[in-house]
């Protein structure tokens, strides 16, 4: 549970799940300087090469019409469905428990959205989708950790990714680099990294013949 914008709610993104919502504000701020309404000082405030430039760089509405953007985003849609090597890789991912954590279906909130300038998205309510999450904190062992705590999240604990739309990374960023450092080159490396709590997901996969394997990384890159 964390408190933003005097509101306590469940964190639900970020690495370490310590953002409530898709925090527009925090976006423009730390990841690219822009300081705004909600952060006004720069990241570099109080350091010699910080000039006095107070200014607020982004309006509180622009900032509203990319947070209005990113909530109309759409996932896409899945492929080659009906192919049998991709149903077996989708049993498999039953088989290894992945599901536990990688939960396909979910349904939004009935109430829907509400966008930083407060505008309500009652459309967005009540939908099936298919994260693949359950957007939880898990302890995925110390080999993935970072030693870092942010909020009630331990050094060894992440939000499980979504993995929707992830089968297209490879064609739209052109690399197939996962987990919360990249360190992962592939999918097998990804699966292979999962410890603590993942730890049997691991073991159930890499006993598997090579090719049930070979059918759950296929059933991933159609998601
Ligand atoms: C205990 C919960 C849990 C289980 C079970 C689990 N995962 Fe994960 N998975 C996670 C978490 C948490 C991460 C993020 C770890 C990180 O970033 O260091 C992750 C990351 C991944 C990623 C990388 C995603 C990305 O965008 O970087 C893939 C792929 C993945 N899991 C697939 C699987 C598959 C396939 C299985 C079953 C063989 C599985 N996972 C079982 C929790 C789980």
């Amino acid at each position: 549970m964390i408190t933003e914008r005097g509101v306590t709610k469940m964190g639900l993104s970020g690495h370490k799940a310590s953002h409530a919502d898709l925090t527009v504000e925090l976006g423009f701020f730390s990841d690219i300087g822009v300081t705004n309404d909600r952060y006004p000082d720069e990241v570099s405030a109080g350091q010699s090469q910080m000039t006095d430039d107070t200014e607020i760089q982004i309006s509180t509405q622009d900032m509203a019409d990319v947070d209005f953007y990113m909530h109309s985003l759409g996932v896409p849609a899945r492929r080659l469905v009906d192919d049998s090597v991709v149903i077996r890789g989708e049993e498999m991912f039953y088989e290894a428990k992945c599901q536990l954590c990688h939960t396909p279906t979910l349904h939004t909130k009935p109430e829907g959205a509400t966008l930083i300038d407060g505008t309500n998205l009652p459309w967005l309510g009540n939908q099936t989708i298919h994260p693949y999450s359950d957007f939880l904190l898990h302890d995925m062992g110390s080999e993935l950790g970072d030693n870092f705590s942010q909020i009630t999240a331990t050094g060894d604990e992440w939000r499980t990714p979504p993995l929707w739309g992830m089968g297209l990374q490879e064609i739209v960023n052109g690399h197939t680099d996962f987990l919360h450092d990249s360190r992962a080159r592939n999918y097998v490396e990804a699966i292979m990294w999962h410890g603590g709590e993942g730890d049997v997901s691991r073991q159930i996969f890499s006993n598997m013949p090579k090719e049930d394997r070979d059918a759950l990384v296929k059933f991933l890159k159609t998601l």
